[in-house]
């Protein structure tokens, strides 16, 4: 399956399984996570997905996607040995994900930030090799890569064996939408999700001309957004703990902005 727009599990805590059971049920069909106890509960998606499943909801229905954070993205809570190798670190946090999310297989895989920057390193090409690994063994439907420059993806895609299927980024437009990194996406097939669409962008939520093609769509300026996100090519995630805001939200598919509107939206500077 592949998601058209996902919901976000970040900063849910102890909500998090009433949550994703709510986004699920409420029509999202793919759900975002993270092995890293520092943002996420990704044990609780695992809730979460069993309470579904007892519903008649399986989890071959929902794209799942999780991630590896390399050390400096955790607190004291390290879900793998921080003595351990690179290669190791990957397994032990997939291992775990796998438990967490009472799974077999997760559809996407994403290495949750580069060591290096603005380039790469010696760590991540260490770490992408492990993350082919997994691709390799099937036990992810797809492999990726989260808050990554111009310079770092085309590196990526350049060198590597199997390259990204997923890029994940903030997207702010006040930096052209990450236009650059979108269009490496658009040349090598690579799904581009966006994330902080709405936190990134306030202005352009308060801005009057997009004001104004929400009340003329009859949705708020945050579908606005959502919707330029996917007319643009971008698979939008959401990151409300609202269930009205939810129903809202999926509201995107029902709307359509005219190209005008859409170039617009495009040339906001934030
Ligand atoms: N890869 C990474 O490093 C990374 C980093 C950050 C986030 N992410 C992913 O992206 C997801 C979304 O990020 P985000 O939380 O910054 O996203 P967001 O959707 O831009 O922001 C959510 C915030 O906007 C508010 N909001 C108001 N109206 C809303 C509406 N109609 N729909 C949605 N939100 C509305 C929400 O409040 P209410 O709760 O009151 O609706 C919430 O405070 C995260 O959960 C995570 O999965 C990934």
């Amino acid at each position: 399956m592949t998601p058209t727009f996902i919901y976000g599990t970040a900063w849910k805590k102890d909500a998090t399984t009433q949550l994703v059971e709510t986004a699920v049920k409420a029509g999202f069909k793919a759900i975002d996570t993270a092995n890293q106890p520092k943002h996420y509960s990704e044990w609780l998606v695992g809730e979460a997905l069993a309470a579904l499943a007892s519903e008649g909801i399986s989890r071959d229905s929902l794209f799942l996607q999780t991630k590896f954070t390399p050390l400096d993205g955790h607190d004291d809570r390290v879900p793998y040995d921080p003595q351990a190798d690179l290669k190791t670190q990957v397994r032990q946090s997939f291992e775990r994900s796998l438990k967490h999310l009472k799974t077999d297989r997760v559809d996407s895989y994403l290495l949750h930030g580069p060591y290096s920057f603005p380039g790469l390193g010696d760590e991540d090409w260490e770490v992408w090799s492990a993350i082919e690994e997994l691709y390799r063994s099937g036990r992810t439907g797809m492999i990726g890569i989260s808050n990554v420059n111009y310079l770092q993806l085309s590196a990526l895609v350049e060198r590597v064996a199997i390259k990204p299927m997923v890029v994940q980024n903030r997207c702010y437009a006040n930096r052209g939408w990450d236009r650059e990194v979108r269009e490496i996406c658009r040349e090598h097939g690579i799904m581009y999700q966006g994330f902080s669409l709405l936190t990134a962008n306030s202005p352009v939520l308060r801005h009057d001309p997009v004001t104004t093609m929400a009340s003329k769509l009859g949705v708020d300026a945050a579908q606005v957004i959502f919707r330029f996100a996917m007319q643009v090519g971008m698979v939008p995630l959401t990151g409300t703990s609202k269930e009205e805001h939810m129903k809202q939200d999926l509201r995107v598919y029902r709307i359509s902005l005219s190209e005008d509107e859409v170039s617009f939206i495009e040339s906001i500077a934030g």
